[in-house]
């Protein structure tokens, strides 16, 4: 056989192996986390008040779980909790106040832990985090500092604080929110990209070294929230299309885009290794840093 035949041959099977792999997780994926984690668990959201996280809670309300938010703004976590005993009345919801920007304070990751140490949460969603968008040397500094401690240091101690309760149960489940832009450079997207890779290997590395436990890095394209203006267009994809991926992969992967037309998207951009990418991401960066300001 000709070289040319065998590269053929090798390429077509490689693409079969992911066309199977990829067919059951459709078929085997079950986004169902009481089935997953028990009856009655306790679906801990960081964020949970406004796009991904709290379709994280719709969904997790739909499911029969039990909610608990942690929120800065009160009165919004509790008008969330009104829509969600709408949703379903039967589940417990809980709120605990926490801005993250003050998270370096002392005791902060404390308090939090004090207030939510005797639920039994069998699935921890990392999802707190903010985008600042432009060119490097025109950002201001507050907001890349607050960038960097957002989205990077509540992934890590809100999952120290509450690996012990995870560890203690049969199975559990941590889904921290990386992002697409986490696995590419990003210009215009510098920080924010950094502070995703960060969630990533942090993520990914927990998967290997914790028994029992699920950790899925979620690493989505352009979800319909306020952080991208609530854009819509064939590359985005609905929060609750988003969650419902995300939680069908969990225990599967060790990673995701979470759905379809996410997964497409990140195949695309790692087949010209990121070149396509460094390509479209300075029109979409540009054209969301217009909206913004
Ligand atoms: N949207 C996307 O296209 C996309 C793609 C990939 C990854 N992600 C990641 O997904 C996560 C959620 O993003 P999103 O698009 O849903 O953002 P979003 O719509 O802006 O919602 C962010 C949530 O975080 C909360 N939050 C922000 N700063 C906070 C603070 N200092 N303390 C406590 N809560 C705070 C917000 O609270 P308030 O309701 O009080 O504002 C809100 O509930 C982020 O980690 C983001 O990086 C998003």
């Amino acid at each position: 056989m000709e070289i040319i035949e065998w590269i053929g041959i090798i390429v077509f099977c490689y693409f079969g192996y992911l066309l199977v792999k990829e067919v059951k997780i459709i078929l085997s994926g079950n986004s169902n986390v009481q089935q997953k984690y028990g009856q009655g668990c306790w679906a801990l959201v960081t964020g949970g008040t406004d796009g991904i996280g709290k379709g994280f809670c719709q969904e997790f309300a739909r499911q029969g779980a039990n909610v608990c938010i942690v929120a800065r703004n009160k009165s919004k976590a509790e008008n969330l909790i009104k829509e969600l005993k709408e949703i379903n009345n039967k589940p417990q919801y809980k709120i605990v106040i926490a801005d993250f920007q003050d998270c370096l304070k002392d005791t902060f990751f404390e308090q939090i832990y004090s207030e939510v140490k005797d639920l039994d949460i069998g699935v921890l969603v990392n999802n707190v985090g903010v985008l600042t968008v432009g060119e490097f040397d025109k950002t201001l500094d507050i907001d890349q500092q607050n960038q960097i401690i957002i989205n990077c240091i509540p992934v890590v101690f809100m999952t120290k604080y509450i690996l012990p309760i995870l560890k203690k149960r049969k199975r559990s489940g941590v889904i921290s929110l990386s992002s697409l832009t986490g696995r590419f450079a990003y210009p215009y997207y510098q920080v924010y990209s950094a502070t995703k890779a960060f969630n990533d290997n942090f993520t990914r590395s927990l998967q290997i070294e914790v028994e029992n436990v699920d950790f899925l890095s979620l690493q989505p394209g352009f979800v319909q929230t306020a952080m991208v203006k609530n854009q819509t267009d064939i590359l985005t994809v609905s929060t609750q299309q988003c969650v419902t991926a995300a939680l069908s992969q969990l225990g599967l992967k060790d990673a995701t885009a979470g759905h379809l037309i996410h997964r497409l998207q990140t195949f695309i951009f790692s087949l010209s290794e990121g070149k396509l990418m460094d390509i479209i991401s300075p029109i979409i960066a540009k054209q969301l840093y217009k909206q913004k300001h």
